[in-house]
């Protein structure tokens, strides 16, 4: 009998365009409500563009977010949409630039993270105040919810 835990059914992937602020938060947010939740979801970031490859997070969201951010920033790979079963895209750019390289051979959903609840992409704070990374904060947990709210029902009739 093998005692391995076995791998969550849903496998998120959050993307914006450097993986330093945007997705980051988005990352650190979807956990943190995943597992107060109770919901074992296995959770990724990463940017469209390669500029910030090795980074940490912009301070910003750390103090935003008050959550560990962990992540390093790196760039979307065409096996992201077979590893994932859910790219969550921050706004419509990265939108359109993930669904011009979406692989044939792709399981992935890939949506607009926003398509869960308002249709609303994610601003860009970075070349904004700190105001714009708290409204950033604010919107990642109402669109974790959202999402998570969306596939909980999925999982539990196995169309996930
Ligand atoms: P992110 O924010 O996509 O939310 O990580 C940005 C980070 C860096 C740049 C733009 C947006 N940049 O132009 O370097």
């Amino acid at each position: 009998m093998s005692s391995s835990k076995p791998e969550p059914q849903i496998k998120a992937l959050v993307v914006c365009l450097g993986n330093i602020c945007r997705s980051p938060m988005g990352e650190a947010v979807l956990k943190d409500i995943a597992t107060k939740r109770g919901m074992d979801v296995h959770v990724d970031s990463c940017g469209t563009a390669g500029y910030h490859v090795g980074e940490e997070p912009d301070e910003r969201c750390v103090e935003c977010s008050r959550l560990v951010l962990q992540s390093l920033a790196r760039q979307i790979s065409t096996s992201d949409f077979v590893r994932f079963t859910h790219i969550l895209a921050a706004d419509e750019n990265n939108l359109r630039h993930l669904q011009s390289m979406k692989p044939s051979n792709a399981t992935a959903e890939v949506r607009l993270w926003g398509s869960y609840h308002d249709n609303k992409a994610i601003p860009d704070p970075y070349y904004g105040g700190l105001n714009g990374f708290e409204k950033v904060y604010q919107q990642c947990v109402r669109l974790s919810h959202a999402f998570l709210d969306n596939v909980v029902g999925k999982a539990e009739t196995n169309e996930v």
